[in-house]
């Protein structure tokens, strides 16, 4: 079958539907811009959710990619390999980890924290230690450890037996926490910043509070930074900015800008406990994988990006701001560095999908969190200009919806 005959209506032909995409098939992108098969043109304010970190078919990257293909693709754990052991140490160099085990997706770096968290537990304590806390709406992928350690029962259910001992308790809430922790307690896990859940940002004295009260109860701090990794808020990891050291801290999403790979980071003294055979995967350090993660890495990795990052956040926001004072139709913009959050106010709650249909026939690709909140998550080097561009689409397509309104 040649590219011609490839259309929307096969997906519902050859698909899982647990997926809806849009009507659309981008086939190329460049920067922060993306093409359709009518050779449309979007602008592009998702980054893949937080994934493109460093735009589309960035030239480095392309380098780097082709090159390594032409070396080694795939070797397996019973060796290492050199990109692997590369982009090991420099995220052992510019983080608090001592060690680090690569995976590739989110939920798999999640799965092996939540692993070597019970793993630590056992071996240091007992088998009463298996408590995981975690936080509703938060999101920590799909796998069935992950999904239940989730905030949101509707995700899990439905799958029969869950995987036991995990409590959710309510984010941001430290008297509840320190209620219910207690010394069966071996993991608090959650993220620096919800996405999924709505974009709702930590405040430093819970991050600072869940630090304690771990200490307390010889529980491991899990900070989910898959989403909020590699740059996104401004620091090459949330955790930087909030004061507190984490015992795990998990990646994926723009760790590969692109190419899949996920990495679990942590100490010495937690990960000597996962001894040989415990935990794996084959695909885990991927040498193509580790060539362009390494390469995207040294590329986000500086004060200029970082600067960039808060200085485009800013933008951002004015321009949020500047259409919710014409329009009205925010009740307030939250979030940090590119990954920002638009709640819809009452008259529009729950319309955030209306926003971002209207959005994609303006040209301008947006996100969503839930159905009441509009996400920005665009590449960290897009340019101010494109930015301007992108706000003038979105507020044409707020002006569309406030208009049909009227
Ligand atoms: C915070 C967080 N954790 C975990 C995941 C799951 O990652 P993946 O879809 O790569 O498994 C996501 C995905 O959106 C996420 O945002």
């Amino acid at each position: 079958m040649s590219d011609t005959h490839i259309t929307r209506p096969l997906f519902d032909q050859v698909m899982v539907p647990n997926y809806a995409p849009l009507e659309m098939i981008p086939v190329r992108g460049e920067g922060s811009r993306v093409w359709d098969q009518e050779d449309n043109e979007y602008i592009d304010l998702t980054g893949g959710i937080a994934v493109n970190a460093l735009g589309h078919a960035h030239p480095e990257l392309i380098t780097t990619l082709t090159e390594q293909a032409q070396k080694l693709w795939h070797v397996s754990n019973i060796y290492t390999n050199e990109p692997a052991l590369r982009l090991a140490q420099k995220l052992v160099d510019n983080t608090f980890a001592e060690k680090v085990f690569f995976a590739n997706s989110g939920a798999e770096a999640n799965e092996a924290a939540l692993k070597l968290a019970r793993r630590v537990a056992f071996d240091k304590f007992g088998i009463q230690k298996t408590e995981i806390i975690a936080f509703y709406q938060g999101f920590h992928g799909r796998t069935f450890f992950t999904v239940t350690a989730g905030g949101q029962s509707t995700y899990s259910d439905g799958f029969g037996p869950k995987p036991a001992d995990i409590t959710h308790l309510e984010y941001n809430d430290l008297s509840e926490l320190e209620k219910v922790i207690s010394d069966k307690t071996c993991a608090v896990i959650l993220e620096p910043l919800q996405g999924e859940g709505g974009v709702l940002p930590i405040t430093p004295e819970f991050a600072q509070g869940v630090r304690a009260l771990c200490d307390k109860h010889n529980a491991l701090m899990i900070f989910d930074e898959v989403q909020t990794g590699m740059g996104r808020t401004g620091e090459l990891f949330a955790y930087m900015g909030l004061n507190v050291i984490p015992d795990i801290v998990t990646s994926a999403k723009a760790l590969g800008a692109g190419f899949p790979i996920a990495a679990m980071l942590t100490k010495t003294c937690f990960a000597e406990h996962l001894k040989v055979g415990t935990h794996g995967t084959t695909f885990g350090g991927n040498p193509l994988a580790c060539a362009v993660a390494g390469k995207a890495f040294d590329l986000i990795n500086t004060q200029e990006m970082m600067l960039g990052v808060k200085h485009k956040e800013q933008l951002i926001r004015q321009h949020l701001e500047a259409i919710n004072d014409e329009f009205s139709v925010f009740k307030e913009i939250r979030g940090a560095g590119l990954l920002l959050g638009a709640v819809l106010n009452e008259q529009y709650k729950d319309q955030a999908k209306t926003f971002f249909l209207e959005s994609a026939q303006q040209g301008l690709l947006i996100l969503v969190a839930g159905a009441n909140v509009l996400r920005f998550a665009p590449a960290l080097n897009i340019s101010d200009d494109l930015i301007e561009q992108a706000m003038l689409k979105l507020k044409q397509a707020v002006k569309n919806i406030v208009n049909k309104d009227t």
